[in-house]
């Protein structure tokens, strides 16, 4: 499977956070918040990635992952030239993605949780059509959002509406065959003139090829859209880890535990990061008690 983070939108509700800036490129604590959705791919075992942002804000992501060879995978840059739609990035990535089943992403959507990651590969083992995760929130009306029957069965799938069916919104995380190329290829601009994600599920839930992944209390789904939730997010990740001692999306470690990397290329991230910065410490001491 093959993965595509979206870092697309003007980010106009930060501004002037974003003014130069690209969102994606922003502090969530002591990371860029792209490092999230990047650490849930290498988590699922993504390797080989592609990121797709504004033509003027690819050079900072390109300045900030590089090639990705340090951290054990591939990384890959493609412009979006307007900003056309979740679905574009299927359009985008077509000749990246090849063959290949995809997991799309969104660059400002941070999951947290201890099982997310069996959860992720699990779901990759089974794909069949596409897998979408539900999450349940007090404002699904900002979201796509899911209708399920009282089997609990998904029955619908609603981009943003005014009167929700369920509180159950649609994270920024989907999972595809390799169809959805061909489907994205042909949907058509919605009302807002975007090609919307929903519409392409929709047409894999009218297959009957549609799955949904209930995310429930174990797992945390932050929004980062506004300055107050940005700083929420931040500060839930700061509580974490000073309490707990480990670092969350730090894609060191990712890369080291999950077998990308060995001892050595640990060590030369340890020297590149700065041996006595904090992040230098933190994998030092990750080098020594797990090597
Ligand atoms: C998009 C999708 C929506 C999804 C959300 C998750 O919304 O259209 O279905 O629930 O991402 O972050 P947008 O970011 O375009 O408002």
């Amino acid at each position: 499977m093959k993965g595509i983070i979206l870092a697309g939108g003007s980010g106009t509700r930060l501004m002037p956070l974003t003014t130069t800036t690209s969102k994606q490129l922003l502090p969530v604590y002591n990371k860029p918040l792209v490092y999230y959705p990047l650490s849930v791919l290498m988590l699922a075992g993504i390797r080989d990635i592609l990121l797709i942002s504004a033509p003027d804000q690819l050079p900072g992501f390109r300045n900030l992952l590089g090639d990705g060879s340090g951290l054990g995978i591939r990384l890959h840059y493609a412009p979006q030239p307007t900003p056309r739609g979740l679905a574009d990035a299927l359009i985008i990535g077509r000749e990246f993605v090849g063959g290949a089943q995809v997991c799309l992403i969104l660059g400002d959507n941070i999951f947290y949780g201890h099982e997310l990651p069996m959860i992720l590969r699990e779901e990759i083992a089974k794909l069949d059509g596409c897998t979408v995760f539900g999450y349940p929130v007090a404002d699904p009306e900002r979201y796509g959002v899911a209708l399920l029957d009282s089997a609990k069965q998904l029955i619908g799938l609603e981009e943003k509406p005014t009167r929700p069916h369920s509180n159950l919104a649609i994270t920024g995380l989907y999972f595809y065959d390799n169809e959805a190329l061909r489907y994205a290829a042909e949907l058509t601009p919605s009302a807002r003139g975007e090609l919307e994600i929903t519409d392409l599920n929709r047409r894999f839930l009218a297959e009957g090829r549609a799955r949904l992944v209930y995310l429930g209390r174990g797992t945390a789904w932050l929004d980062t859209g506004t300055p107050d939730s940005l700083l929420e997010a931040g500060l839930f990740v700061q509580m974490l880890e000073k309490r707990q001692g480990v670092q969350i999306a730090c894609l060191e470690e990712v890369a080291y535990r999950m077998g990308y990397i060995g001892a050595r290329g640990l060590e030369e991230l340890i020297r590149r990061a700065g041996p006595s910065s904090e992040r230098g410490r933190y994998l030092a001491r990750l080098l020594e008690t797990a090597g």
